[in-house]
């Protein structure tokens, strides 16, 4: 059966005269009945593994500003926790990882009990797809290799990720066979989210923007076009949104080598560039910056205004260039929901 949704149509290309629109990490700890269920779950590690605690915090944004997609409630580091590698998460530092930075630790990781570990992310998906309101539609998502393994080679977050990019000039071989360990899984993984009703996916590439031009194409164009290719051949008509953030103007070849269908935008590039270069190729999505949504008044409406009106003219999902930080007042949030939902594009 087709999928009718305003989100899914718009993801194929179509133009409506409403524009869809939902945030990066809509939920979270900007939203007080966030914290309050994790609190309850005890960790953010276990109300991502609890799928009636992250079915609900995958609601919340919807109840409040009535988004027309739901992403799923997990995070993008649960690929290496499955793959066997040790996961914490410590408040005021993020994620901390025992680092994989040889062939020895690289060997010690393994895929054999990927779908146990992430049964309940699974479980969560088909709960949400039994839950969600008629007209919303279920993003399912993962990191692309590339992110992920700049978190499993360094331990934790890092700027540049020096690390990672010397383990891929040093020891080319190691790293060659880490990203096609993570091309398998989370290739294995997104289409188990599409098996149990996620009906579009998004691989977030937090980290592209470090990387020189060749090794671009090889870490991060490369491997998400073989994702693309895998899940295709089992789900060829589940759009897929790519964002390589940071990428300027190589988003071009981006999307043209890996065949998404849309990609999300960072707040760096420039919105008529985005009209003039991006949109005839793909459905975009994104750039408002969070912080706009954090300072509020007439400087957000404006910003808002601005990528809408730029855009009429073409497939677009309203959204973020990154996602919604901790300090944004939900009442600015649901501003900008009232207006994209109030906008006509004729
Ligand atoms: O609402 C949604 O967008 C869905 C859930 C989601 C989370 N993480 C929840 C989360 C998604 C899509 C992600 C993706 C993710 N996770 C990315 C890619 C997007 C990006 O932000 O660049 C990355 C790099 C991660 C890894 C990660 N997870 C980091 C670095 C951190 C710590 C930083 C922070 O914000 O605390 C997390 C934790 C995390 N993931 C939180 C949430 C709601 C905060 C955890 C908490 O409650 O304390």
């Amino acid at each position: 059966m087709t999928n009718n949704k305003l989100f899914i149509k718009t993801l194929r290309g179509e133009k409506n005269d409403r524009v869809p629109f939902w945030f990066m990490r809509q939920a979270g700890r900007y939203l007080p009945e966030y914290i309050a269920l994790r609190k309850e779950a005890g960790s953010f590690l276990d109300l991502c593994y609890n799928p009636d605690f992250a079915k609900e915090v995958t609601l919340q944004p919807i109840r409040r500003f009535n988004m027309d997609a739901a992403i799923l409630f997990s995070d993008i580091l649960v690929i290496p926790h499955a793959l066997g590698q040790d996961l914490a998460f410590k408040v005021g530092e993020g994620p901390v990882l025992t680092p994989v930075n040889n062939l020895e630790k690289l060997e010690a990781l393994s895929d054999k009990s990927l779908h146990d570990h992430l049964n309940p992310v699974y479980q969560t998906v088909s709960k949400l797809s039994k839950t969600l309101p008629e007209h919303v539609a279920l993003i399912g998502f993962a990191g692309a290799p590339w992110t992920v393994a700049t978190y499993m080679v360094n331990g934790r977050s890092s700027k540049d990720q020096a690390e990672t990019r010397l383990m891929a000039y040093q020891d080319r071989e190691t790293f060659t066979k880490l990203i096609g360990l993570l091309v398998t899984s989370t290739s294995e993984y997104l289409i188990r989210q599409v098996d149990h009703g996620a009906e579009a996916l998004q691989i977030f590439d937090s980290w592209s923007g470090t990387l020189p031009a060749d090794e671009f194409i090889k870490w991060c164009v490369e491997p998400v076009q073989k994702i693309v290719e895998n899940i295709r051949a089992v789900h060829p008509d589940v759009p897929i949104i790519g964002f390589p953030k940071g990428a300027g103007a190589k988003i071009k070849n981006f999307v043209k080598k890996t065949k998404v269908n849309a990609v999300s935008i960072d707040t760096s590039t420039s919105i008529t560039w985005v009209q003039n270069v991006m949109q005839p190729l793909c459905t975009v999505q994104g750039n408002l910056d969070p912080l706009l949504l954090v300072s509020g008044g007439e400087p957000l409406k404006k910003a808002v205004y601005h990528i809408l009106d730029h855009l009429k003219d073409g497939p677009h999902v309203f959204n973020l260039g990154h996602g919604i930080i901790p300090q944004t007042p939900p009442e600015n949030v649901k501003m900008v929901s009232d207006i994209i939902l109030n906008y006509r594009r004729s």
